[in-house]
């Protein structure tokens, strides 16, 4: 009996599939297609050989063949795939435009990339703080009738609370009076107004947002700034659960060494209402000047809603209570971060804006 012509094919389908691994480029493996399956490859030539076996013998060996052809084929055309995707990613990445990269008079600029700035990073870390608490946070409109923005909030035309905000008006040619918003607080009215629709109270959210007052801006005012508005509306809400969101709230935010306190104070859409203030961050209550030697910086507002409110957009007084509070995302991000000056954060030096970003 002669030796099978078969006899290597293992070892030479192997050596095939290691030339085939070795092929790195789409027109390599265009050249060696015909030395790996043409009529003159390896298997082309065992192939003629078989011709001299007896028929038995040379019906398995030709199915042996064709097992290590199909083998071979499909490494090839997988490496085919391999070869075709990694030439297109080249091609892509080839093409690639660098936008960053801007060259004026033949110099290469790299422009930077933006990120949020401070008041929105702030916005954030407070609304999370918020959440974390069981509030959703709600949205409202900047521009503003004056029904939203006073007359809802039983602040009635000529009443003298309204020198409390000194009001850009929007001249629309229109009999109603719009105003820029003063105050978040107008979105108390559209949430209210919206569950009493919707019949979906109780309320608990957060409102953050723009408001604009004519304020000369100064170190601790902007004539443009942002506000924080709270609201719950739930049944047998007291002053306590008040003070409780707000003291859990300054701890969570500004860390635990930091305090709040409640002073008396007058707004006419809370009853009783009361200032909010935070230990001073730049003393820590010691007293300095930015404090006024007194320990306390002022917040915000708040208190129980005033029955006139819940008249107002129709809420049952006798089921239901509530409590809001109103303060200055700006001035928190003023505390936090220790800023002598809150006209930074609109002036855009972006060596500032960068540093506390
Ligand atoms: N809207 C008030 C202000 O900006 C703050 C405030 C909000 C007071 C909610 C009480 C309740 O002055």
């Amino acid at each position: 009996m002669t030796t099978s012509p078969l006899a290597s094919l293992a070892e030479q389908t192997s050596e095939l599939l290691t030339t085939i691994e070795g092929l790195t480029s789409l027109e390599a493996l265009r050249e060696a297609e015909a030395s790996l399956t043409g009529k003159r490859s390896v298997l082309s030539n065992l192939q003629k050989s078989l011709g001299a076996l007896e028929p038995e013998e040379r019906k398995a060996a030709g199915a042996q063949l064709q097992e290590a052809r199909r083998v071979v084929e499909s490494a090839l055309e997988e490496r085919r795939a391999l070869l075709l995707q990694s030439a297109r990613l080249a091609s892509l990445e080839a093409d690639r435009l660098d936008l960053g990269d801007v060259v004026v008079n033949d110099v290469h600029w790299r422009l930077s990339i933006g990120h949020p700035g401070l008041v929105a990073l702030t916005q954030r870390e407070l609304e999370d703080v918020f959440v974390g608490m069981g509030f959703t946070v709600a949205d409202g409109p900047e521009v503003e009738s004056d029904w939203f923005n006073f007359e809802a909030l039983n602040i009635p035309p000529a009443h003298p609370a309204r020198g409390m905000w000194d009001t850009f008006y929007v001249d629309l040619g229109e009999p109603e009076t719009v105003v820029l918003r003063t105050h978040t607080s107008p979105t108390q009215i559209h949430l209210m107004e919206q569950a009493v629709a919707t019949d979906t109270l109780p309320i608990h959210s957060v409102m953050p947002g723009r408001c604009y007052r004519r304020d000369t801006p100064d170190a601790r005012h902007l004539m443009g700034f942002h506000q924080i508005e709270g609201l719950v509306v739930d049944r047998g809400i007291s002053f306590g659960d008040l003070a409780g969101v707000i003291e859990t709230f300054t701890r969570a935010y500004f860390g635990p060494d930091i305090a709040s306190r409640l002073r008396p104070g007058y707004f006419p859409f809370t009853e009783p209402s009361a200032e909010f203030e935070v230990t001073c961050t730049i003393c820590r209550g010691e007293g300095c000047r930015t404090c006024s030697f007194t320990g306390w910086i002022e917040l915000g507002g708040c208190g129980m809603l005033d029955p006139a409110v819940l008249d107002a957009v129709g809420i049952d007084g006798d089921e239901w209570s509530g409590f809001a509070f109103g303060f200055g995302i700006d001035r928190c991000a003023q505390m936090r971060h220790q800023l002598d000056d809150m006209r930074a954060l609109i002036e855009n030096d972006t060596r500032f804006l960068e540093q506390l970003s």
